[in-house]
């Protein structure tokens, strides 16, 4: 633990870190090969990556900037298939344990310890965000900050991906996930406080739960305006 990082942040970012450390090794285990089974899913950061590659180049494009983040990595493996779909990825995670599996898994990758919501970036550094059920564990009421946050580390014109649990006609609600506290969003809600940052929407998938997981799915593509 870096105590930097967590003297002066809010309890829940030390609660989530120490969590995630806790079962770092297991965790890893469990989602290295998870993408293999999930053919939606691998569409969706096809057309995220896609996306981005194109923004980066070309004539008239928005984002200029090279490097995509991958924001609460864990051990890496989104990270490492964002890679292979062409861009030029990067991980930033909580948790230390976490940084470390990622980055002796993926020794070609760079991995920071860091938060999503104070990142270690200039303004207009980035040409995509991937936040793969990362900001699950994040107290609603925190989610603007995050998302300006975002906003102010993309480029314009620079692409989101937020994949999360899908709260299926409930309001926002807290759920115990094995690791620790997260919350089921409604899918209208989470697009339109990534609108009130300065988004818009591309398009959006939802995904039924497989007989092994307990809620859908919600993905959110959006791009900043340019
Ligand atoms: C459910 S895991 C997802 C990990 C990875 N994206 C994946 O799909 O396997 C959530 C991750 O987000 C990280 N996380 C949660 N809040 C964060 C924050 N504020 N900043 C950076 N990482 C965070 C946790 O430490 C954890 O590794």
């Amino acid at each position: 633990m870096e105590p930097s990082l967590y003297s002066s942040s809010p309890p829940y970012l030390r609660t989530t870190a120490d969590a995630y450390d806790a079962v770092a090794v297991r965790y890893a285990e469990f989602v290295r090969d998870s993408l293999d089974a999930l053919p939606l899913d691998r569409a969706v950061l096809a057309a995220f990556a896609e996306l981005a590659l194109a923004s980066r180049g070309g004539p008239g494009a928005g984002a200029v900037a090279g490097a995509v983040a991958e924001l609460g990595c864990g051990p890496g493996h989104m990270t490492a298939h964002l890679r292979d779909l062409g861009l030029d990825a990067f991980g930033v995670d909580l948790s230390p344990v976490m940084i470390d599996l990622a980055r002796e898994a993926h020794p070609d990758l760079r991995f920071e310890v860091g938060s999503m919501d104070a990142l270690d970036l200039a303004d207009g550094e980035l040409s995509g965000i991937l936040s793969w059920y990362s900001v699950i564990h994040t107290p609603p009421r925190e989610i603007p900050s995050y998302f300006a946050e975002f906003r102010r580390v993309l480029a314009p014109g620079g692409h989101l991906l937020l994949a999360f649990f899908e709260s299926e006609g409930e309001p926002v609600t807290a759920f115990d996930h094995k690791v620790t506290t997260a919350y089921r969003w409604p899918i209208d809600d989470l697009a339109g406080l990534a609108r009130e940052a300065g988004f818009v929407e591309i398009g959006r998938m939802l995904r039924e739960p497989r007989q092994d997981e307990r809620f859908r799915r919600g993905h959110l593509l959006m791009r900043m305006h340019e």
